[in-house]
């Protein structure tokens, strides 16, 4: 009796959400009513997170990935899994699939639409995939499109915010990188925390600050955004003691000649244990830090994997959940 009340809860929050065969390429495809209805949706599935709840039998997911990935990869199809439905596999296109034979990504999607109900897409050139998306007979979810956006990662990132701190109006965040330029994480999460109201700091060099399209949108709904650039790991180290949470976006780091002052830069944005165990002994507060993953040596303090404030491997948890959450709104009910 129990399990059916909370499946026509399911079901209730899919018909709410009102996201069915709808295509998710950018967090600005949400409205923020259909955001909180997601995780609403998403608390109610983590009974699910290490069973099955069979919603989706007969439903096939394909995630079809032109650069690697460990976390969006294999948590949709855990999701998918975990609803009850099949996933098709494409992890390495450019040497397995038809695209080794130059088929182009339009006619790829066209072909590979028609097996699935919905394809789950990564690909490196931002452009050449949202094309792409026009020609598909199925709704795609963005899995993260070159330096344009990564929209799932921070639906789960404002997801484990929203579940950790019970809110994520008013937080007081920060989104720092050496690269906020190819940072696609870090723009989805910044409209996606403007849009739900926290206060923003996105802390870069000023040479590789956020891009002005994205700042355009970010301010157009929220006047509590600001940036700041080219800080020391001092002052950077200073700037975090009056945050909530730390937001590391991370980015692909230049290889070669460039790389040794790439890491510099990097060093100017290191989050120190010291900082996060001052803060916690003076004023009794937790700052958390969160990293999108694969974090690098260098990116913060591996000591604070086993304090209060990390908050990396317990998005984990919840990425399943939310992608659980947005798969089911689309092929649902
Ligand atoms: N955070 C993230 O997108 O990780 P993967 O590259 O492993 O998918």
């Amino acid at each position: 009796m129990q399990t059916t009340n909370k499946i026509q809860t399911v079901s209730s929050l899919i018909d709410t959400i009102n996201f069915r065969g709808k295509s998710l390429l950018s967090i600005n495809d949400l409205s923020n009513e259909q955001i909180y209805g997601l995780f609403e949706l998403a608390a109610a599935f983590e009974p699910w997170n290490r069973s099955v709840i069979n919603l989706l039998p007969g439903n096939v997911m394909v995630t079809l990935f032109f650069q690697p990935s460990t976390r969006t990869r294999m948590s949709f199809e855990t999701a998918m899994h975990r609803l009850g439905g099949a996933v098709i596999t494409e992890a390495n296109p450019m040497v397995t699939s038809s695209s080794a034979k130059e088929e182009s990504l339009s006619d790829a999607m066209k072909v590979i639409s028609k097996y699935a109900n919905v394809i789950v897409l990564r690909h490196p050139n931002d452009e050449e995939a949202r094309d792409a998306c026009n020609y598909a007979d199925s709704p795609v979810i963005n899995g993260g499109f070159g330096h344009w956006e990564h929209p799932t990662q921070a639906l789960l990132d404002l997801y484990t915010l929203w579940r950790t701190q019970g809110r994520v109006e008013d937080v007081n965040v920060c989104i720092a990188s050496a690269d906020l330029v190819a940072a696609r994480t870090g723009h989805s999460m910044a409209y996606g925390l403007a849009r739900l109201g926290a206060n923003v700091t996105l802390a870069s060099p000023k040479a590789n600050r956020t891009p002005a399209s994205v700042m355009e949108k970010v301010g157009a709904v929220n006047g509590n955004v600001k940036e700041v650039f080219d800080l020391d790991q001092d002052s950077f180290n200073e700037m975090i003691a009056d945050m909530d949470l730390v937001y590391l976006p991370g980015c692909s780091a230049p290889k070669g000649a460039e790389a040794e002052a790439f890491k510099k830069v990097m060093d100017s944005y290191y989050v120190r244990h010291e900082t996060l165990e001052r803060v916690r002994q003076e004023q009794g507060r937790t700052i958390c830090v969160t990293h999108t993953l694969p974090r690098r040596p260098g990116e913060m303090d591996l000591r604070i994997d086993t304090t209060p404030s990390q908050q990396y491997f317990e998005a984990i948890t919840y990425s399943v959940s939310i992608r659980m959450a947005l798969v089911a709104s689309i092929l649902g009910n």
